[in-house]
């Protein structure tokens, strides 16, 4: 994708295959090319089963790609040593309890991370602030602090490596809702000091619309369309971007009625830039 700075993340034609229950391989990601550019938040926003979890494994190297590379300042993210790899993309996952060991105290949690990377006691209590959160947390389990405790912890472990991109895997989906906007305003914050760019995955139209600058639209492991967010939201072209955007929480001028299942993937279909920055998949 064009753009007038370098990116920080380059995704370069990601195609990965699983097995599935009869022993065959299926197509999850069919050739993603994607780039994050400085500053930016991007988007990713697809159904569920969509292909976007398998995404961010691939990003952040705890997978391997059959095919396709992923560049950070142009050096392959999976080749790199664990250690520089954890300093340049780490990951929070939707749901803060399987992040952290239900047996282990916070601090015990975080201490691996701190053993290995020789941080600092200070270190630990600059994160903890950066996320709201205190000292008093540190001796307490997993099991006394609330889901939104728990992932601004798990928040402030990622922060100690001080990693260059964060992915977040529907960061805010295992939350309550009102605890959500809490934790998205805390996430545009860290990016704009903490981050060069963060990868934001949601299925969810309405909060990738409030948080992001750039929105990737995922169905069925095919990138769909791809625009700046208030380009998407208003002059959305795809059908299938059309339909999530029918299906979000807030009223759209054009709704329209559509079942997904009707959208046919063209596996020949290509990219295509229709605009400055927006770009369709068409046969
Ligand atoms: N490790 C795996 N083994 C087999 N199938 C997988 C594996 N991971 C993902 N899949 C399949 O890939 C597709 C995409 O899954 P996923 O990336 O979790 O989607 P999303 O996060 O958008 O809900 C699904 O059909 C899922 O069943
Ligand atoms: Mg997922």
């Amino acid at each position: 994708m064009k753009n007038f700075s370098e990116p920080v993340l380059d995704i370069r034609n990601i195609t990965q295959t699983y097995q599935n229950r009869s022993g065959h391989a299926s197509k999850a990601l069919a050739d993603i090319d994607l780039c994050l550019f400085n500053g930016e938040i991007l988007g990713i926003v697809g159904e569920s089963g969509a292909g976007k979890s398998s995404l961010a494994r691939l990003i952040c190297g705890i997978e391997t790609p059959l095919k396709g590379s992923v560049l950070y300042k142009n050096k392959p993210v999976h080749d790199m040593p664990v250690k520089t790899r954890a300093k340049t993309v780490q990951m929070v996952f939707q749901n803060p309890r399987s992040a952290l060991d239900p047996g282990m105290t916070i601090d015990q949690n975080l201490g691996e991370v701190i053993d290995i990377h020789n941080i600092e006691e200070k270190q630990i209590l600059e994160a903890l602030s950066e996320v709201g959160m205190d000292a008093s947390c540190l001796e307490k389990k997993p099991s006394s602090l609330s889901g939104g405790q728990l992932q601004r912890i798990v928040l402030a472990r990622a922060l100690l490596l001080k990693p260059a991109v964060l992915i977040a895997d529907e960061p805010v989906s295992s939350l309550d809702v009102s605890i959500q906007a809490q934790i998205l305003n805390l996430l545009k914050n860290l990016k704009q000091t903490h981050f060069e760019g963060m990868i934001f995955i949601s299925h969810d139209m309405a909060v990738v619309r409030f948080l992001c600058s750039r929105i990737a639209v995922l169905q069925e492991g095919y990138i769909q369309e791809i625009a700046p967010t208030d380009v998407l939201i208003n002059n959305s072209v795809h059908p299938y971007t059309k339909s999530l955007l029918a299906a979000a929480k807030w009223e759209t001028s054009d709704s329209i009625n559509m079942n997904f299942e009707d959208i046919v993937i063209d596996p020949l279909s290509h990219l295509v830039e229709i605009d400055k920055d927006h770009w369709v998949r068409t046969s």
